[in-house]
């Protein structure tokens, strides 16, 4: 568990990163799982991701944590997928029996994360959880993630985010890294079962326009890459 007391990343690590810029989104593969089909959203998917992010559930831990006000705020968010000036590593989520559209995650920070290290998040309709389709999904966004063509990097992170090996010495394979509100139990069980080590917990200052400012736990999360 946590050993220092400040969440400010401090460490300067040489590790990897994936070679930046990332290919444009229109030529990354769709990835299809048991269930699911997850590719990067596009125009075409507008109506269908503004239904989505009408859902209050939906975005209650997103950094505003209430659903778009209107379309032009879902356009904002669905240029995330299509601009590669953005430089993330995002997926709508798809049943992939229907078609239906009924999430989206990936990796939203690509540099410089809250701990120094690439950050994924993801949301679902609340329709569809409770069935495994977060860990189904991310596990495969991950799996992409990690094939992405590297390059040696210097980062610095969190040094709790680091895994030590057993004769103490630390690793500075490259990391994912996700942070969640303390009382948001499922999804901290997604990240349990996707690897992630529970490596620190903060008080932070809220992001939501309803609580603004306000103090909030949040639980950081990481998970090593493949060696
Ligand atoms: C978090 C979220 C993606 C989970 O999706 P999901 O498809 O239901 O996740 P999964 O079914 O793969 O796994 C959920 C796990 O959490 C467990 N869980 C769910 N609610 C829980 C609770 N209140 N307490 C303890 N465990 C809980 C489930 O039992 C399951 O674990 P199990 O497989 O060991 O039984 C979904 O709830 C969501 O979109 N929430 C709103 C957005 C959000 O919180 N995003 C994360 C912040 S980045």
């Amino acid at each position: 568990m946590a050993s220092s007391d400040t969440n400010a990343p401090s460490v300067v690590v040489r590790t990897t990163l994936p070679r930046l810029p990332l290919p444009p989104a229109s030529e990354w593969p769709a990835i299809h799982t048991e269930r699911l089909l997850l590719r990067p959203l596009t125009q075409d998917d507008l109506q269908a991701y503004f239904a989505l992010r009408q859902q209050p559930e939906v975005m209650a831990e997103s950094s505003l944590g209430k659903p778009d006000s209107d379309i032009s705020e879902t356009q904002a968010a669905l240029n995330d997928f299509v601009d590669p000036e953005r430089e993330k590593f995002l997926f709508g989520i798809f049943i992939a029996a229907t078609g239906e559209l009924i999430g989206d995650g990936g990796i939203h920070t690509v540099r410089f994360g809250s701990m120094g290290w690439p950050e994924l998040g993801y949301k679902l309709a609340p329709a569809h959880w409770g069935r495994g389709y977060g860990t189904e999904s991310m596990s495969a966004v991950l799996k992409a993630w990690w094939a992405l063509p590297r390059q040696e990097a210097e980062v610095k992170v969190h040094p709790d985010s680091l895994q030590k090996e057993p004769g103490g010495s630390i690793l500075s394979r490259e990391h994912v890294a996700a942070e969640i509100a303390t009382y948001n139990k499922g999804s901290r069980r997604v990240l349990e079962k996707l690897g992630f080590r529970h490596f620190g917990t903060w008080n932070e200052s809220d992001t939501q326009l309803h609580r603004l400012g306000q103090p909030i736990e949040m639980a950081h999360y990481a998970l090593s890459g493949p060696s």
